[in-house]
């Protein structure tokens, strides 16, 4: 992928991958907008990369997905890179009661925002020079954790739609990368919850790398493990995983 000369919408990119995927193609060249509900968060966003444009917004309501694309189309009208990076993770014990808009919740934030802006952006992608859909997807796509399951199952969700968009969008001519992150040290879930993590600065900049190579499925340490496994593998990977818990 070319990571300079671009126009480049990063959902979710005042704060972590995104944030750090922002920097760097900013580095490299290109014009970033970032969006995410928390305006603060998008300030200090600024404050750090003072060229960054920024638009706060709830991905979680589809009438606020279809403001975000006419605002940025209309503001950007060479926009030829959408980022679907937005995400929240939940842990749920699923023998508890769980309301079901803290579910859907995360449904439609991980899932229904990236299916419905890709198809928003593919009308006004098609006519830009160099277009390019990425999905952060998850080394969970493959194996799930299953403390985390609605979360897992979005993913794998997405994982499967982006196989079947960069097969639609093969006569389009709109490139379709799936950016496959292992657990990484951000604030994803609760701040702590991923310290484990592999270090962000380390992961992007292996990821950014991949892009400028041509990868269309950038990953990264364990989840570069699982997204080529076979079933007997996946079923090993999954009991690793999930033993401990
Ligand atoms: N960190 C990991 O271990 C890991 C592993 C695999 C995949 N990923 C994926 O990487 C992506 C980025 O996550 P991260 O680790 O960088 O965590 P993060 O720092 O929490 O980033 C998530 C971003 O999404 C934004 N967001 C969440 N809900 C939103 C909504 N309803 N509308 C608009 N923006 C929203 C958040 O901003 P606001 O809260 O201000 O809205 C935040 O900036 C996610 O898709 C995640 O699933 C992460």
């Amino acid at each position: 992928m070319k990571l300079d000369g671009n126009t480049i919408l990063i959902t979710g990119g005042a704060t972590g991958i995104g944030f750090a995927l922002a920097q760097r193609f900013v580095d490299a060249g290109s014009e970033v907008i970032v969006c995410g509900r928390r305006s603060h968060a998008l300030e200090e966003a600024r404050q750090k990369c003072p060229s960054l444009h920024i638009r706060a917004c709830n991905l979680a309501h589809a009438e606020e997905r279809v403001d975000l694309f006419h605002w940025a189309t209309t503001t950007f009208p060479r926009l030829n890179v959408l980022v679907n990076n937005a995400g929240i993770q939940q842990r749920l014990n699923l023998r508890n009661k769980h309301a079901w808009s803290v579910m859907r919740e995360e449904i439609e934030i991980n899932l229904s925002a990236p299916v419905h802006l890709s198809t928003l952006f593919i009308p006004h992608l098609q006519e830009q020079a160099h277009p390019a859909i990425v999905n952060v997807t998850s080394g969970l796509s493959f194996a799930p954790l299953a403390n985390v399951p609605v979360y897992s199952a979005t993913k794998a969700a997405l994982h499967s739609f982006t196989l079947s968009l960069r097969h639609q969008l093969e006569a389009a001519a709109i490139s379709v990368v799936e950016i496959i992150p292992p657990a990484v040290d951000t604030d994803l879930g609760g701040k702590g919850l991923h310290t484990h993590g592999a270090p962000l600065d380390e992961f992007a900049d292996s990821i950014m790398e991949q892009l400028r190579n041509g990868s269309i499925e950038p990953a990264y340490g364990f989840a570069a493990e699982s997204s080529k496994a076979a079933r007997e593998q996946f079923d090993a990977v999954f009991k690793r995983m999930n033993q401990a818990r």
